[in-house]
């Protein structure tokens, strides 16, 4: 059986997903395109031979779309999950399920309404090959419990403008949900503390900043994001567990040293970094919807409680005071 995948969005990830899914992927195809640009959805439908849709809901409605990719701007992810719901057709849903919390509750409130799960959040790193092995050192034989996860995520420039608030809801979010999933607990609460801004950080935002985290079993963790670093695409996450330490640099694992230096080339995007996480993780999607099992990446909870935690980051950069997070109950659907 070939899943045949919609793709609502054409840029920069969609386009790379959909390539994914018609080169690299086993068992799919792409059969629709949507952008809001027409020109630049039939330009990838022709690449890849698909057909162009002219709305959103007329991708979701083929006949010949069995499986949805969302990648359109955070703000549309809503909307347009919802929208898949109410077909019935399984989503692959780029992060974040929305910058803002209630878009992201009604979202979780439908699927749970629908008694079933068919949306799966592309925070992909839950499948890159680095933090899998950093999770592997974990316990008894490895380095203990982890006690204090410490996360940097910089940026060569802010990719879609410099706005300290989607620094938190649109890249921050990657560190709240991994580190979730590295320690397998949720947070307490936030704090944000905004410095010294760099050289080039326009007037009014705040850049870098520092998330100050602490989960509900007391461990720490913090969060550099520095989207004008000027540096390039760099993520580190060290972890400090009780009987040692792990370290993922930047997942190079090649370091080289000539001519008096010692370092290997940073990525300019995500791209470079994450290209593995994200065919890996479209091939668990497609692999599950072939075969069944349980969904193997997060899911419209994780997504809802990286929303609510995004957005009680964004509380504390604007009132500079530590936020109390609270979950609802976790529904029974995501047992
Ligand atoms: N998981 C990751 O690491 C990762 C990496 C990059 C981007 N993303 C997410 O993917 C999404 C897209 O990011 P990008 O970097 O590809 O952005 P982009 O600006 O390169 O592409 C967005 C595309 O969506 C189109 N668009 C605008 N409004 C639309 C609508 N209503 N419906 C459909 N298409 C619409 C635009 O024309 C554009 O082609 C964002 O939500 C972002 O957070 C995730």
């Amino acid at each position: 059986m070939t899943v045949r995948v919609g793709v609502i969005g054409a840029g920069n990830i969609g386009t790379s997903h959909a390539r994914d899914l018609a080169h690299r992927v086993a068992g799919s195809a792409v059969s629709v395109i949507y952008d809001f640009d027409q020109a630049r959805a039939a330009e990838l439908a022709e690449e890849l031979g698909a057909r162009p849709a002219v709305s959103y809901e007329e991708l979701i409605a083929a006949v010949d779309v069995d499986a949805v990719v969302i990648a359109s701007p955070d703000q549309f992810h809503a909307e347009q999950a919802l929208a898949c719901l109410a077909a019935g057709k399984p989503t692959l849903c780029e992060k974040p399920l929305a910058p803002v919390e209630s878009d992201a509750r009604a979202v979780l409130d439908a699927e749970v309404a629908l008694g079933r799960r068919l949306i799966m959040m592309g925070f992909m790193r839950r499948f890159d090959p680095g933090y899998r092995e950093l999770k592997d050192t974990f316990g008894p034989d490895g380095i203990g419990d982890p006690l204090i996860v410490r996360n940097s995520h910089r940026n060569e420039v802010a990719p879609y403008g410099l706005d300290s608030a989607l620094s938190i809801t649109n890249a921050a979010i990657h560190e709240i949900d991994i580190t979730r999933w590295l320690v397998d607990d949720e947070y307490e609460w936030v704090e944000v503390v905004p410095g010294r801004s760099g050289p080039i950080t326009p007037e009014g935002q705040r850049d870098p900043l520092f998330l100050l985290l602490r989960t509900r079993t007391g461990v720490i963790v913090d969060i550099e994001m520095f989207v004008q670093s000027q540096i390039g695409y760099e993520v580190t996450c060290h972890v400090t567990g009780g009987l040692g330490n792990a370290s993922m640099a930047d997942g190079r694992y090649v370091t080289i040293a000539k001519a008096r230096q010692q370092g290997h080339d940073l990525p300019e995007l995500w791209l470079g970094r994450f290209q593995d996480a994200y065919r890996l993780q479209l091939q668990g999607w497609v692999t599950y919807l072939v075969a069944g099992g349980p969904m193997p990446g997060a899911s419209t909870w994780d997504g809802y409680v990286g929303a609510i935690v995004a957005n009680a980051a964004v509380d504390s950069l604007r009132t500079e005071a530590r936020v109390p997070i609270t979950l609802p109950e976790r529904p029974a659907l995501y047992a």
